[in-house]
């Protein structure tokens, strides 16, 4: 057995952790215990698979664990449980972070604003047209921002009556995916879980279609999903979904812990962890 590695846990040691279901393969305490490690902070990081949520949201509160990442299932439910709910994470309908304020419990969205700093990296958002493929928690987050940076979303799924409903609340335009042989568009955004490991050899999209435009995929399992390999083969830029994750880490680390996260390393860990 390797020696774990442990450092100094003292009295004063503030508690951060992740709460969902399935949470075996989540990165996330390996992204948030390199930052703590690199900036020296007394703080760690576990995971906690959890079931009864009201439950262990009061159990939050009355230890004071300082921060929270939440993840599937309980993005949605979770509102219901906090104290406050910051404007945009209400305006989005789901919560991933928690900040413990001096016992008050309030609820944030980062995975926009990391979607959104992942694609800035590589692209003026402002008065492109972004074709966003599904209509779930993901996809949600990602057309709110891009709304909110100035692009056009247009919301293309499976099921289209899931689509309709994103796009009615943005004001845009929905169709199914075939809708995207007729289209012009800037980027392309995959936010459903096609392509995700074990059915890594799928694609939700023809390559035909994957031509001078960008292409974003949220999935970061595998590291380069088809739909990334066959961009990059068609000449196109690409954000992948290692990107998103590690962005949207940052973001709660800086509003757990009030620094500046450390980003090069946290893109490190999870690369090295990915590959
Ligand atoms: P998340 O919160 O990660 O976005 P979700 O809310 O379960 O997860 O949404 C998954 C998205 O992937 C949905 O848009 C789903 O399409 P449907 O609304 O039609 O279910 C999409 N999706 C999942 N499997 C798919 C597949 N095999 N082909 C096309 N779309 C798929």
């Amino acid at each position: 057995m390797k020696p774990m590695n442990c450092r100094k846990i003292t009295a004063s040691t503030q508690l951060c952790a992740i709460i969902g279901n399935p949470i075996g393969h989540s990165l996330s305490p390996l992204v948030h215990n390199a930052a703590f490690r690199h900036l020296g902070l007394d703080y760690v990081f576990v995971a906690f698979r959890v079931d009864r949520l009201q439950e262990a949201v009061r159990g939050i509160a009355a230890l004071g664990l300082k921060g929270i990442s939440v993840t599937i299932p309980h993005k949605v439910e979770v509102m219901a449980c906090l104290d406050e709910i910051e404007p945009v994470a209400r305006r989005i309908g789901a919560v991933n972070t928690i900040v413990n304020r001096d016992g008050k419990l309030v609820g944030y969205n980062t995975d926009w604003n990391g979607a959104m700093r992942a694609l800035q990296d590589k692209i003026e958002l402002q008065g492109k047209t972004a074709v966003v493929l599904g209509a779930g928690g993901a996809a949600r987050a990602i057309a709110f921002g891009l709304k909110e940076k100035g692009a056009e979303p247009v919301i293309l799924n499976r099921t289209v009556s899931k689509a309709e409903e994103l796009a009615s609340g943005l004001t845009c335009r929905f169709g199914g995916l075939e809708l995207i042989d007729k289209l012009s568009f800037d980027l392309v955004i995959n936010a459903t879980s096609v392509g995700m490991s074990p059915d890594a050899d799928r694609t939700p999209l023809n390559r035909t279609v994957l031509k001078n435009v960008l292409v974003f995929d949220t999935v970061y399992n595998p590291l380069k999903t088809r739909l990334i390999r066959e961009a990059e083969e068609n000449g196109c830029a690409t954000v992948t979904g290692l990107e998103m994750f590690v962005n949207q880490a940052a973001l709660q680390f800086e509003l757990w812990t009030g620094q500046t996260a450390p980003l090069d390393i946290m893109k490190q860990v999870t690369a090295r962890e990915l590959a």
